[in-house]
């Protein structure tokens, strides 16, 4: 009998722009303040992308290029690369085809994964998959956001949310029982009404109009999302523990997608995880949609230890949501 492949983490990269948006410089654009940011959403300061001509991609590179340096990996032996992401460079090529040609990857093939701030999970899986076929021995999945480019600064209720960011691991087949063992994925199309771009679909196509009506921009019916994500994360999550058998103590980290401090703690209290093995860092970056989960990894990577279960879990605009068991292989 052969045995059996998982998909094991190897390396992690990760990128944040050096531009610091801080609560007091947005007191300053909109109607809001430090205290309110900081004790509804839990956030300090996000990182913004500057400069002409900056896209997503520009993200994902440094972030991609650093995993394969820390690796010693020749972007040309990577098969596939996946980019999760809902503000691409273009509406087509994918970023992945763009990021492919920037790093030198010319060798892969790849695409774009569209879920939102569930994207890194929805991605993580399918990489997974093909590497447990068989089929392929090295795939690249990258969480990247730049939504700083369609958010409207002049709405409080979601300029002092979101930032940008990537984050990026290497999936490589394990035969010892590493890396991504389990994934609870879900979507329900019907709450698209609460989070969604308006326009510039082919539902309703970029006019004069929708550029007046600010419909290029990121709508949020944030209470709304909250109740679902509440619930949606912290069940997914708990589901995840019971089919896999798993206590609070067998699980070494929560990485969270970080949308709202409020949301993460109501996950951690609902799998009976203490705060210390909850990874926060949406106090410094905001909410990144796709980066968030890998940018986690990457902070936390020197506490991670070999065989450490890590359930990462998300929700998001779709809606879309999930949770992943992953243990840890370095
Ligand atoms: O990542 C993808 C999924 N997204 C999420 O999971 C986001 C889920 N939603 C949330 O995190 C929260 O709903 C928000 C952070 C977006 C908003 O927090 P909230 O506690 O739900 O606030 P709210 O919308 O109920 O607003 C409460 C009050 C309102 O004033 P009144 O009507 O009570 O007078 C708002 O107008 O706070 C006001 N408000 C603000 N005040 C100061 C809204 N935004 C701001 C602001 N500064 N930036």
């Amino acid at each position: 009998m052969s045995q059996k492949i998982t998909a094991a983490i190897t390396a992690i990269g990760g990128y944040v722009p050096e531009y610091r948006l801080t609560n007091a410089e947005l007191e300053k654009i909109v109607d809001t303040n430090d205290e309110w940011i900081r004790t509804r959403t839990g956030i300090s300061e996000r990182r913004i992308l500057k400069g002409e001509g900056k896209a997503t991609s520009d993200l994902c590179v440094p972030a991609v290029l650093e995993l394969c340096k820390k690796r010693n990996l020749d972007p040309m032996e990577i098969d596939c690369m996946i980019v999760a992401t809902v503000t691409p460079d273009m509406f087509f090529p994918a970023t992945a085809n763009i990021v492919c040609d920037k790093v030198g990857a010319k060798k892969a093939w790849g695409f774009d994964m569209s879920a939102a701030c569930s994207g890194f999970l929805y991605a993580l899986t399918t990489g997974a998959m093909y590497i447990e076929s068989g089929r392929f021995k090295k795939v690249v999945v990258v969480g990247s956001d730049k939504m700083s480019a369609i958010v409207d600064y002049t709405d409080r209720t979601t300029c002092i949310i979101f930032g940008d960011g990537a984050g990026a691991v290497l999936l490589e087949p394990n035969t010892e029982g590493y890396g991504v063992l389990d994934s609870i994925l879900k979507s329900d199309g019907s709450g698209r009404s609460h989070l969604h771009m308006k326009a510039g679909g082919s539902w309703h196509p970029a006019s004069n109009e929708t550029v007046a009506n600010k419909e290029h921009f990121i709508y949020q019916e944030g209470q709304a999302v909250f109740k679902f994500a509440v619930k949606g994360m912290a069940d997914v999550s708990a589901e995840l523990m019971e089919r896999n058998n798993l206590k609070s103590e067998d699980i070494a980290w929560l990485v969270p997608h970080q949308a709202n401090k409020r949301i993460i703690d109501a996950t951690a209290n609902r799998m009976g995880l203490s705060h210390d093995k909850v990874m926060i860092n949406i106090q410094r970056y905001g909410n990144t949609t796709a980066a968030t989960i890998p940018l986690c990894l990457w902070d936390w990577e020197s506490q991670l230890k070999k065989g450490d279960n890590l359930v990462l879990a998300a929700f998001g605009g779709g809606f879309t949501w999930g949770a992943t068991l992953v243990k840890w292989g370095y």
